[in-house]
């Protein structure tokens, strides 16, 4: 039994700290628990991320510039550690693209999924945690942030877009998500975590 398990959300959701201590807490139940991100997880793909995140580009080039990011990251390090027999705990995977390039910048939907199907025709997460929340509160907290990236220097209605774009994977395969309440306190959403910990199937 393998679990691969990803993080999503928009900018401000909070899904970085929860995802650390969400992998801590498989860990203290035993599991071999490898933590990586997207773009990035590689050495080729966290020097992509470094582009990706500064350097003004073409739509396409960004989507295709994220799939070559994870195409490198599915074979140097998710399906070793899957076969493994290894935990995955993705910060960020192909809903991100769907949701940045397609909702957010507006990429066809279609040509996104033929990447996907190209990139990873026979791999999907097990299981996706899509923290949602208003986009007022994401904003809210990413303003002590010093230094904002590319995407988070974006204004409100893209992140509007981002979110819609997340919706709407999660309604084409809704089995894959568990949808987070991350306007929560973070206890709450700690809470919440301890709950699917426990609920989880580990046969
Ligand atoms: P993020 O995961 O938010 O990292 P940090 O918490 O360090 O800021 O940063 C990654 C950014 O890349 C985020 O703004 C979303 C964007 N992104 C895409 O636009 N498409 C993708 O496919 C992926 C994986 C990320």
């Amino acid at each position: 039994m393998n679990k691969f398990i990803t993080f999503e959300g928009v900018d401000g959701a909070g899904k970085s700290t929860h995802l650390a201590w969400f992998a801590d807490a498989l860990r203290q139940r035993g599991f071999d628990v490898v933590v990586t991100r997207e773009p990035g997880g590689t050495p080729l793909g966290e020097q992509l991320r470094e582009i990706l995140l500064n350097q003004p580009m073409n739509i396409g080039t960004e989507a295709l510039l994220m799939f070559a990011a994870r195409l490198e990251h599915i074979e140097q390090v998710i399906k070793p550690a899957l076969s493994a027999g290894k935990w995955v705990i993705s910060d960020r995977f192909s809903d991100a693209s769907f949701a940045y390039q397609g909702g957010g910048r507006g990429l066809d939907w279609d040509k996104l999924s033929q990447l996907e199907q190209w990139v990873h025709p026979d791999l999907q997460p097990d299981l996706t945690l899509f923290f949602d929340v208003p986009i007022e509160v994401a904003r809210q907290r990413l303003e002590n942030n010093a230094s904002l990236d590319r995407f988070e220097q974006e204004q409100a209605d893209f992140f509007e877009r981002v979110r819609a774009g997340y919706h709407k994977r999660v309604r084409q395969n809704p089995q894959r998500y568990i949808v987070i309440d991350a306007a929560q306190s973070m206890d709450a959403v700690k809470l919440k975590l301890e709950k699917i910990i426990t609920s989880i199937r580990y046969e």
